[in-house]
């Protein structure tokens, strides 16, 4: 069988040294195949004006299966004044390439699932009755529509006439707007679409049928946000009545809902929100993510570049996230077994304890971490591969 490649995407910060000794893992994990790497991120952006080449949309297109580490991103004018001197003074605007990708290839589906490693001293815990401490076992799988709602980039500073106008059409958008000068006002929109806002809601609860749990909660806010939140309430239960009888809908608002994960997080199983609206539990060192269209796909772990980490001369950061984004790249492409083999792995590292990154150890984040006993980030996915 020919070798299948996978598009890495390193991009920028600890991304680069993250996807790394993923890499390594799935090498030694038995997964047989080659990488084209991806340029994207910050140096791109400063040396050619663009941080999502047409070269890397053209490798995913070809691939199809990306792996993607993390980006720097600024505002735009912090982004403006870092481009080299050659490229000053054009009218080159800066937008997130990761935000690009998923627009692009209608990366529309982000799924994140957040699952308690049994003995993370990262756990949720809770003072139960007495003096008791709990520690429920936690398995929410998060749905998070990628590409519209707030992130679907049609906004305006100092809109144009059109827009403007549109503020008196209606006499409470007038009462509250029509008076302001439209130089004095910025508009960043939350559109929803019928087609995404359904493929969202199928998707999740699909992936509950498929995978055996028994609710899927619906977080939004539609007793203000009445227009966007109000269709995907309506088309959940729709969807569900006609295709999901047997999953239960919750729909919840979204700030109750914050308060209810931090509470009771084992009540909740899949759950689902437009952008913006999506949370987790958990350490970022832990949190994993699929970005997932019709065609392409990629896997990318939630935390961002973490640039005050980014030099360090031994890596500190915590390669989990990282390697757990890999493993649902496995279960995608259809390499469950290999997947299990590292989840296990990890399991079982997390479990024994001897092997802490510093996020682990809850201590603060430094070069000195090292010499407290914390294990470098390459030690942990050593440790991952000893286990395997
Ligand atoms: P961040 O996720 O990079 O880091 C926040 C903090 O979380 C870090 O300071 C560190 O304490 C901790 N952390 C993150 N990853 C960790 C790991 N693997 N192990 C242990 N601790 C970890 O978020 P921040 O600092 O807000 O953003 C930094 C840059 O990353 C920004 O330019 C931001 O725009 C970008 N970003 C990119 C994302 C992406 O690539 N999809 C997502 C989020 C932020
Ligand atoms: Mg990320």
């Amino acid at each position: 069988m020919q070798k299948r490649t996978i598009v890495a995407l390193p991009g920028d910060g600890i991304g680069r040294v993250v996807l790394e000794e993923a890499i390594r893992v799935l090498d030694h994990a038995g997964f047989e195949a080659g990488y084209a790497e991806g340029d994207i991120g910050w140096e791109f952006w400063k040396k050619e004006g663009d941080p999502l080449p047409a070269r890397t949309i053209e490798l995913l297109e070809k691939h199809k299966i990306g792996l993607f580490g993390a980006i720097t991103s600024k505002p735009k004018e912090a982004a403006t004044e870092e481009l080299d001197a050659s490229l000053k003074g054009s009218d080159l605007v800066y937008s997130s390439p990761i935000v690009g990708l998923r627009q692009h290839f209608n990366l529309d589906v982000c799924i994140r699932p957040c699952h308690t490693y049994r003995g993370n001293p990262l756990n949720f815990i809770r003072r139960g009755r007495g003096d008791t401490i709990e520690e429920p076992e936690i398995d929410v799988v998060i749905f998070r529509q990628n590409t519209e709602g707030l992130y679907s980039g049609v906004e305006w500073t100092n809109p144009p006439p059109e827009v403007h106008r549109a503020l008196s059409l209606h006499p409470a958008f007038r009462k509250n707007f029509g008076h302001v000068p439209v130089d004095e006002l910025s508009v960043s929109t939350r559109i929803f679409s019928k087609e995404a806002t359904g493929r969202i809601l199928r998707a999740a609860f699909g992936y509950a049928e498929k995978n055996g749990y028994k609710s899927v909660t619906v977080c939004e806010k539609p007793n203000v946000i009445r227009e966007t939140s109000g269709m995907m309430y309506r088309m959940a239960r729709e969807i569900q009545a006609a295709e999901y009888p047997g999953i239960e809908l919750w729909n919840t608002n979204i700030d109750a809902q914050m308060m209810w994960l931090t509470k009771n997080p084992e009540d909740y199983g899949v759950m689902v929100a437009g952008t913006m609206f999506a949370g987790l539990i958990g350490g970022l060192g832990f949190a994993c993510s699929a970005n997932l269209g019709e065609e392409v796909a990629v896997f990318e772990p939630t935390h961002g570049s973490a640039p005050k980490y980014a030099d360090f001369p031994v890596s500190i950061v915590n390669p989990i996230a990282m390697i757990e984004s890999a493993c649902m790249m496995l279960d995608h492409i259809g390499e469950p077994a290999i997947a299990g083999r590292i989840r296990n792995s990890i399991a079982r590292v997390v479990s024994v304890g001897k092997v802490m990154t510093y996020d682990m150890m809850k201590l603060k984040g430094s070069a000195e971490v090292l010499g407290q006993g914390a294990a470098s980030t390459r030690q942990m996915a050593d440790a991952i591969i000893e286990n395997l």
